[in-house]
Parts: C-alpha cells; structure tokens; sequence
C-alpha cells in the first residue's frame, strides 16, 4: 500500500467513511509527530471522505493557535481562505474560545460568520485541545444547509482527540 491508497475510500455508509479518516490518520501519524504533516493528510483524507459520500465540502482543513488568542490559517484542502482569525470570533474563534464544537446548520445565521467563500452555507468547527489549551481548530464547510449532523460530530471529535495525542504543536 502506498500514501496516496489512504484516500480511496469506498465506504457504505458516512460511519463507515468517517472512521477509516479516523483510522487512516492514527496509522499515518505514526510516522511522525509534526503537525504540518499530519494536519496536511489530516485534510485530504477528510476532503475525499465526504467527497466519495457525495457531500459537497468546500473546505476542509485547520487553523492553528499562534501569539496567544490567535488562530492562523493551517494546512487545508479547497479554496484560498482567510489567514487570521482572533478567539471569539466567528465559528472558528468560537469553538476556540469555548473549546467545544460548533455545529453550524446555517452559517447565515451564525454571529459574527467570517465567510471565505460565499458559497459555504453550512460548517462545523471541532477544536483540538492539548493540557486544557486550544491548540487548533478542525473546519469543514458545506455548500449545503445542515451539511452535518451530529455523527460527523462523534467522528470528527474522535479525530481531534487522535491528532491531540499526535501531534507536537
Ligand atoms: N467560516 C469560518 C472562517 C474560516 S473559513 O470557513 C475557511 C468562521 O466563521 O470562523
């Protein structure tokens, strides 16, 4: 098995796809514990999951904690997105500052929403916390209404913990 064999994924089901991300990544990471690196296959085995779901994600990819109270654009798959985003602001600093996730069915209706791409209508945003500090953030966006529910949220949670105990940040 190659690298790139991690990205064809066949699953049946959005369980299925979302644990072998899941699985996929703890078996990656092994390699190595720089976050750029496993944040970076972190995002494509997310953007070809929901991709062979048929769900059409956007963006997929991180931000990372930097200067205290300030997340900077991170390893990531889809368009050109906004580098700097301060704790508390908008989903992405939300789920940061509160360090729980944000599970957004329609970002038109979210406060403070910083849209990157006006084609996005649904997100969720899963922070990734190391000895009690928000060390990253997970985004994904959705061209879709309520693009995700909760069980992305059980799996993307599991993964968030998986790149926590991973990475050296
Ligand atoms: N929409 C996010 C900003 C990041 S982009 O979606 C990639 C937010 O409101 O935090």
């Amino acid at each position: 098995m190659v690298h790139a064999d991690y990205a064809n994924i066949t699953a049946a089901s959005r369980a299925e796809a979302l644990e072998s991300v899941v699985e996929s990544y703890k078996a990656l990471a092994e390699d190595t514990e720089f976050y750029v690196a496993n944040l970076a296959n972190a995002s494509s085995l997310l953007w070809h999951a929901y991709h062979s779901l048929g769900v059409k994600v956007n963006w997929a990819g991180f931000y990372i904690t930097r200067d205290a109270d300030t997340l900077y654009l991170g390893p990531f798959q889809g368009k050109v997105a906004c580098q700097v985003i301060k704790f508390g602001v908008g989903v992405c600093g939300t789920a940061a500052s509160t360090q729980t996730t944000q599970l957004v069915p329609n970002v038109h209706e979210f406060p403070g929403h910083i849209a990157c791409d006006s084609e996005t209508n649904s997100e969720i945003v899963v922070p990734v916390v190391v000895d009690g500090k928000t060390v990253a953030v997970l985004d994904i966006d959705c061209e879709t209404l309520e693009g995700f529910t909760e069980e992305d949220q059980k799996w993307l949670e599991q993964l968030a913990a998986a790149i926590a105990t991973s990475c050296k940040f």
